[in-house]
């Protein structure tokens, strides 16, 4: 593909034309230095001007480690014996929030294995005991659950909601989650868009069997189905798991996402991930530079840090959340960037259903 080429299709998308599934995977295949810095500064100009040089901060509580599904990536995996598997009280959720509110942290991500133990009341419980404690925004990342309890735990105050499609590839989703399939997974993200969450997906870089073309196919199914925040890390094998020896993701093909997904969908929310500070020590900066617009630090009790392995040698796991946060100070103006204030709320406006294209349709139907 030729250099003068590619540098217009990012030249364009600069300024709003939608890219191609050809396009982004010509894109994420491309091994011309020149197009590839080209196409971070571009991301990086149109974060800028879409979203501003606010970094939000999020604080993650991972407080189960119990699941019930077995995808072959993931170190909490259910037949995974190794792992030592422990479970918060709903009380112990909501305080180990009180030094992130003390610290004017805006939202709570909560997040767990698929963990059923929490059944609707205990869920709506710990969100009920955040809102009334420290008025935060509140995040949930806890899998997949019926409509009846999305709809619950929304009443109950919940904001956002956090669940990855991992690859837009359906056959690669199927041999990589035993008993799932992508379109399950898709219907739970058209149901909390539809009802009123900020919505969040993603996917990992350099699966087994993963193409550039199934990339580019990540990023469009983010931008198409109006999706307002996109996670994106970098595959990294895991002891315990039958992908154990399979190889790790790169960060320069995650920086290409990240920054693709920044001129598909300027005004996304995209955390600049553990996943890529672990792979490399300036990750997380560099994907802040190339699209990424937020950070979180971790609030789980140092005790569990440990056992909510989900790939090995993760970052930040022995530093006290006080100590994570003025390190991502440090980080935040050490690139010229400022630390956002307020619950950082999503910016985009959505139409009734929030759902673009062909995502539209079947809602509340089963799959
Ligand atoms: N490497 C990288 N990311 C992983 N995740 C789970 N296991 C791994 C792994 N081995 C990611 C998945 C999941 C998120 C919570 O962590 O994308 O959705
Ligand atoms: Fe956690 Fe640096 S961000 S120690």
């Amino acid at each position: 593909m030729m250099q003068n080429k590619l540098l217009k299709i990012i030249e364009e998308a600069e300024r709003g034309r939608i890219m191609t599934v050809e396009e982004m995977t010509d894109l994420f295949a491309t091994a011309d230095g020149k197009v590839v810095q080209e196409l971070f500064q571009a991301a990086d100009r149109v974060r800028h001007s879409a979203v501003g040089d606010e970094i939000h901060l999020r604080a993650l509580v991972e407080f189960s480690n119990y699941c019930r599904n077995n995808c072959c990536y993931c170190g909490i995996r259910l037949d995974n014996r190794q792992v030592e598997r422990y479970r918060m009280e709903p009380d112990e959720v909501v305080e180990a929030l009180a030094s992130a509110h003390r610290m004017d942290i805006g939202t709570a991500v909560l997040q767990s294995g698929d963990d059923l133990w929490y059944d609707t009341d205990k869920i709506i419980r710990i969100i009920r005991g955040i809102k009334e404690s420290y008025g935060m925004a509140v995040t949930l990342s806890i899998g997949e659950r019926s409509y009846e309890d999305y709809q619950a735990f929304k009443a109950a105050g919940a904001d956002r909601f956090l669940i990855r499609h991992e690859t837009s590839d359906p056959e690669l989703y199927a041999e990589l989650h035993p008993g799932m399939t992508l379109e399950h997974r898709l219907l739970c993200l058209r149901r909390l868009k539809e009802l009123g969450y900020q919505t969040g997906s993603g996917n990992m870089v350099g699966l087994p069997g993963q193409t550039c073309l199934s990339l580019a196919r990540d990023v469009e199914l983010i931008r198409d189905m109006g999706l307002e925040m996109a996670g994106i890390g970098p595959f990294i094998p895991a002891e315990g798991t039958p992908l154990a020896d399979a190889e790790c993701g790169t960060l320069n093909l995650v920086l290409r996402e990240v920054a693709m997904l920044r001129l598909s969908s300027p005004l996304l929310m995209i955390p600049a991930t553990t996943a890529v500070a672990t792979i490399d020590p300036q990750g997380r900066q560099q994907a802040l530079r190339c699209g990424a617009n937020i950070l979180m630090p971790n609030f789980t009790p140092m005790r569990y840090r440990e056992s909510y392995r989900l790939y090995p040698g993760k970052a930040c796991i022995n530093e006290s959340s006080e100590q994570c946060i003025g390190c991502m100070s440090r980080m935040i103006s050490s690139i010229g960037r400022t630390v956002g204030r307020g619950p950082g709320h999503s910016l985009m406006q959505n139409d009734e259903c929030g759902l673009r294209n062909d995502y539209r349709t079947n809602c509340k139907q089963d799959g």
